[in-house]
């Protein structure tokens, strides 16, 4: 039975402005994106809003890096962001950013209503201030030696050797990580939001079905430490929002970012005639979920929601926590290539294949997910390839070349087709628990049973049999009846093979669909619908995330949390540094590759050899302004075949990207082939 029409607003935590998108950010987008996909298909009202988190320490630094302002810098970040998440079908109905007008007015209005209710005090702290930058310094930008066991250069926070936590103001020997000062103490006052105040509405929520068991007794913690004022202020310069009466402060950024979402959707409504506040007042009747990483429970379970019981808006119906990637068991590593950014994958792959395998091993747990590559290639060539699409494609040619394109009129084993229609509700309630990868063995299951059916009755054999026409053609007709039905059960993880059936069959799919059956009814040549993955690409994947190892960051990424992934921690051993060959190489020849957007094709002479590398350096670089040039390149890295042709070799390049790419370029006097020590 269809249920009647819900609204819905389902939110992604908003990505960073100063890095890329990577397969940890994918597994929440997909995860987001299926559940969105499930709740429309299923006609409900659903919308779904992300955009870039812009502000704070970090994206502020990077710019002034970059030589550009933060809002050019947060608008280039975005458009790149939006293009990685649409590339892999994820179907946001907007992505904004948080540096915009509508999250100007919203923050200023609760941060009003917080102050007039009483919720907003002020008192002078003493924080570490960069004397050189003229900055206060936030925890993570302040390096120096561990107060409890003497390490030395760790983290402002929290040691990595003797994992001990502390205040920046503890640490030995400290450095500003901006300018290598010594930071001094510095008075200032700041802002604070009483988030003690709301402990019993919050104890209240977290227990009203609104999260995952596991992480409310997380909470419970929390709660027995003791809840804290939180600072909700940061001093000039910081690229934010100012607080309204303050001038010089700013709002910190996990401030403005969730009021983020609202504007996103603000955005959205004023432009498709949508009521905003039905959706946020406080007694509104539509759904509000945030699907977020569980590095970031704390602001999305209680700041957020004391911020808007505060402010007399609604609070979240569900925070829906996941856990962390990791790949082949370990966590994502730049060194290994297993730090793999969206658009390295999307360089070489179809977006469904990961969207299926991550869907295969989600639940709604907080457990991490690992992506085991040789898992990844097994598990989509076999249920995909392998079981699905091969239903259609072992019977349509029957359909096609001896029944005229036409279905039969007859259901040979109607028992069959009973048990695929009735898994609908089985399946729909584990989309809607988010237990996709439940979904995903219910569907394989019924896959598997197709495949038996048409084994079990050859059409293949009774094709050439005297009399079988008509049962023949009943076979293969029931086949694409279940294939239809599994590709409209898969379609929230599938999207692109649900549509490519949907022009197959001459159909639109809704969730209802299943119940139908085009017996009698026409349908077209089938066309191959999915290419099995080849273990070759993967590893072509991983090597290509070790060539986009750059220059590491001379900045955090993120001033406010341990990162997710931490780019800069791998080391090697010396004998693995002294296997690399590294040359002088002349450039003889460059130029543009045809249909590679970043690549250019150059002739490197290294001493009397010459080898042909294509590099990612055309967005920095025109070709003629690179012959002649000596640089460095890696000269025993395993050939790689590419679309166009064999790279045999690299070429070392640094910076962040972009117009901002440097090959090395050694001292005249180094000769091409000279080794580099
Ligand atoms: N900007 C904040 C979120 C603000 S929401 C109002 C932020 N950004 S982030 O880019 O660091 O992370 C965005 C999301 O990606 C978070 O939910 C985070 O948990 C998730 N992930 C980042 N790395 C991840 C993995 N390796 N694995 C799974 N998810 C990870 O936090
Ligand atoms: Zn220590």
């Amino acid at each position: 039975m269809p249920e009647s029409a819900r609204k819905i607003l389902v939110t992604s935590a908003l990505p960073y402005a100063n890095g890329s998108i990577h397969l940890g950010h994918l597994l929440e987008h997909i995860q987001t994106d299926i559940w969105t996909r499930f709740q429309r298909l299923r006609g409900h009202e659903c919308y779904a809003v992300c955009a870039d988190d812009a502000h704070g320490t970090p994206v502020m630094l990077k710019a002034q890096e970059l030589g550009i302002t933060p809002e050019q810098m947060v608008e280039q970040t975005r458009a790149e962001h939006h293009q990685d998440l649409s590339d892999f079908l994820v179907s946001y109905d907007n992505y904004y950013v948080t540096h915009s007008e509508e999250n100007r007015v919203l923050c200023e209005d609760i941060y009003n209503k917080l102050d007039a209710a009483g919720y907003i005090s002020k008192r002078t702290i003493n924080q570490l201030y960069d004397p050189q930058k003229e900055m206060f310094l936030p925890d993570r930008f302040v390096k120096g030696t561990c107060p409890s066991c003497g390490a030395e250069d760790q983290n402002g926070d929290s040691c990595d050797v003797c994992g001990a936590t502390y205040s920046p103001t503890e640490v030995k020997n400290p450095r500003s990580v901006v300018s290598g000062a010594e930071p001094v103490l510095k008075e200032s006052e700041h802002y604070f939001f009483d988030l003690p105040q709301f402990e019993d509405m919050l104890k209240g929520w977290i227990r009203s079905g609104a999260l995952q068991e596991e992480m409310a007794n997380k909470l419970e913690e929390w709660f027995e430490a003791g809840l804290q004022q939180w600072d909700i202020s940061r001093d000039a310069p910081y690229f934010g929002f100012e607080i309204p009466g303050a001038p010089n402060k700013f709002f910190y950024v996990w401030v403005d970012a969730p009021v983020g979402y609202m504007a996103s959707f603000m955005n959205y409504c004023n432009q498709h005639n949508i009521d905003f506040d039905s959706f946020w007042k406080q007694d509104s009747d539509a759904e509000l979920y945030h699907f977020i990483g569980k590095d970031i429970t704390y602001f999305h379970c209680l700041f957020w929601p004391a911020m808007l019981e505060g402010a007399g808006f609604r609070k979240p119906t569900g925070v829906n926590i996941h856990g962390f990637v990791t790949v082949n068991g370990a966590k994502m590593s730049k060194s290994r290539g297993t730090f793999i950014k969206a658009r390295t994958y999307l360089d070489h792959l179809q977006p469904e294949y990961l969207r299926y395998y991550f869907a295969s091993k989600l639940s709604d747990g907080v457990t991490d997910i690992d992506l085991n590559f040789e898992d990844f290639v097994q598990k989509v060539n076999a249920d995909l390839v392998g079981k699905v699409v091969n239903i259609a494609s072992r019977c349509a040619g029957f359909i096609t070349k001896r029944f005229d394109g036409t279905l039969s009129h007859n259901i040979v084993d109607a028992a069959l087709l009973e048990e695929f229609q009735q898994a609908e509700g089985k399946i729909a309630a584990l989309y809607e628990a988010r237990k996709y990868s439940a979904a995903v063995r219910e569907i394989m299951g019924l896959a598997d049973k197709a495949n038996q059916f048409i084994d079990a009755n050859a059409p293949w054999v009774t094709i050439k049999e005297e009399g079988k026409a008509a049962f023949t053609h009943d076979v293969c007709s029931l086949g694409i009846h279940l294939f239809r039905i599994l590709t409209i059960y898969l379609q929230p993880i599938l999207p692109v093979l649900a549509e490519k059936a949907e022009a197959f069959l001459n159909d639109t799919f809704t969730w209802e669909s299943m119940q139908e059956v085009l017996t009698g009814k026409p349908i077209n040549k089938f066309k191959a619908m999915m290419q099995r993955v080849e273990t070759k690409t993967v590893d072509a994947i991983v090597e290509a995330s070790k060539q986009n190892l750059q220059a590491t960051p001379a900045v955090p990424l993120s001033d406010n949390k341990h990162l997710s992934a931490d780019p800069i921690s791998d080391t090697i051993s010396f004998d693995e540094f002294a296997k690399v060959d590294l040359r002088i190489a002349k450039i003889v020849k460059a130029e543009h590759v045809e249909k590679a957007d970043k690549l250019l094709r150059l002739e490197l002479d290294v001493g009397g050899e010459t080898r042909q590398v294509f590099a990612g350096i055309k967005s920095a670089y025109a070709p003629e302004d690179l012959i002649g040039k000596h640089t460095v390149m890696v000269a025993n890295l395993a050939p790689r075949k590419m679309r166009f042709g064999l790279s045999e070799g690299m070429v070392l390049a640094a910076g962040p990207g972009g117009k901002d790419l440097f090959i090395l370029e050694p001292h005249e006097g180094a000769q091409p082939g000279m080794r580099v020590k």
